[in-house]
């Protein structure tokens, strides 16, 4: 038998992951736009840079058109994947869309430049995941299933492996394992990886985060059980809340004998690149350096990295920083009343907000989120444990949980959206950005015309003189 070549790729996560995690999101396109066709050398397997926070950031923050910084991504990096984040029927938002929604919305990124969309939903319910992992297909992308990693009593092997045979089953081209809290620790990569190459026959992806320490060891053991795939940020954007280093683990696993298609020399372009940037944000404040350490609460409270940083910041705006711990008791207790969701978006905020109600208020479900009242109704899909019936008392009262799938509940609204825009939106993508997010993109396109308009007046001004 001859010697088979081992072969792991990487995701480059700095444009998305690693700039949601660190600097919440606040990369403006300007500021790595020089180093893209740089980056196109690299060899990744393909580059995270769009969808998750990236979308809403872009409007809400940065005055950028998401979909504009797609095309110029495209252009920019033509022979690499450019990856997307989607969280199901929920898009890029934070509610469920219908299905005209989520089918319109598949298409134009894939007409905007995406090769590989990774679709999650926050329960793990196949049902959320259904119409946008079909159009994606249809529209020639490649879908990488994604399964949210978690741990509690009904998370078993057995589950995560059914799961993903049902994933392999709708057509995706690779499963995904995604540890948004960085909590997996070797031994259960191993396990879990083992137990889902046993069951499908396409390649395996593996996510985490640094957050807990354990990334590094958690994606060798990954390795030695088969992973195809991982994920990894550009050393200076690495570590705490961020993935592991690309840079740190090619050189690693190439001494091993593994083969994984990275160009070393371009690699430290690309890290040198970002370095000031990273400093830049260290000092104004954006990146805080906590985010940077090791943080083993994790471990206990399973809280994502993210929602760490949400928690802080919630609870520095209300001067309750001296809560902070008890939200992080009071956190995993709200977790398993509601059924054991994976705390990953949308499920991370609404767990977050109910738990910091609940220290604040001195009394646990007093003020209860509109996000909560709906979860428990159903409208998010179906939890992966019952709801505490206590809670769902509390939170109901004589209301009745829906039953089938929400979306089939939700009307067409793209036609209607449209007229009501009228020329406001220059496109289907406006109409598109409007529907995730109202209010954010209505800012935005008043600022857009504010900005032609001087331009015009600018350009006018010196005939009339
Ligand atoms: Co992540």
């Amino acid at each position: 038998m001859g010697k088979e070549t081992k072969k792991v790729l990487f995701t480059e996560t700095v444009l998305r992951d690693a700039n949601q995690s660190l600097i919440a999101t606040r990369l403006p396109y300007s500021k790595f736009a020089d180093i893209l066709p740089t980056m196109d050398k690299a060899g990744y397997y393909s580059v995270e840079c769009w969808g998750g926070a990236v979308f809403d950031v872009c409007l809400r923050y940065l005055d950028e058109d998401p979909w504009q910084r797609l095309r110029n991504l495209r252009k920019a990096m033509p022979n690499t994947k450019l990856q997307m984040l989607l969280r199901g029927q929920n898009l890029l938002g934070y509610k469920h869309y219908p299905d005209e929604i989520v089918k319109m919305f598949v298409e134009k990124s894939v007409d905007n430049g995406i090769d590989i969309i990774r679709i999650f939903d926050a329960l793990n319910d196949v049902r959320n995941l259904e119409t946008a992992t079909k159009t994606a297909i249809k529209c020639g992308a490649t879908v990488s299933g994604a399964i949210s990693y978690t741990q509690s009593p009904v998370h078993t092997l057995e589950a995560f492996a059914k799961l993903a045979k049902q994933l392999e089953e709708m057509g995706v081209a690779t499963i995904c394992v995604k540890d948004m809290a960085g909590t997996m620790t070797p031994f259960e990569a191993y396990e879990l990886i083992g137990a889902i190459k046993n069951e499908v026959k396409i390649p395996v992806v593996l996510h985490t985060h640094c957050t807990t320490g354990m990334a590094y060891m958690t994606y060798m053991k990954a390795i030695e059980a088969g992973v195809d795939v991982i994920d990894t940020a550009t050393s200076c954007f690495s570590g705490g809340t961020s993935q592991p280093a690309t840079e740190t683990i090619n050189i690693a696993l190439k001494q091993l004998g593994y083969e994984t298609g990275l160009n070393d020399d371009v690699l430290k372009q690309v890290n040198d690149y970002f370095k000031p940037i990273r400093d830049e944000y260290l000092k104004d404040g954006t990146l805080n350096p906590k985010m940077l350490t090791t943080d083993t609460d994790a471990l206990t409270y399973k809280v994502p990295g993210g929602m760490l940083s949400n928690l802080v910041s919630q609870l520095k705006a209300q001067n309750a920083m001296d809560k902070f711990e008890q939200v992080l008791i009071e956190t995993p207790k709200v977790r398993a009343d509601l059924g054991y969701p994976p705390l990953v978006t949308p499920m991370s905020q609404m767990v977050g907000v109910q738990a910091t109600n609940n220290v604040l208020a001195g009394e646990r479900y007093k003020n209860i989120s509109k996000e909560v009242k709906a979860y428990c109704r159903g409208e998010y899909g179906t939890p992966p444990a019952p709801i505490n019936p206590d809670v769902m008392a509390k939170v109901l009262g004589d209301e009745k949980p829906i039953e089938g799938r929400y979306a089939d509940t939700l009307e067409p609204v793209f036609e209607k959206t449209k007229a009501e825009l009228g020329d406001t939106a220059k496109c289907d993508e406006d109409v598109l950005s409007y529907i995730l997010f109202p209010q954010v993109a209505e800012k935005f396109f008043a600022a857009r015309k504010a900005k032609e308009e001087k331009i015009v007046k600018y350009t006018i001004a010196p005939v009339e003189e």
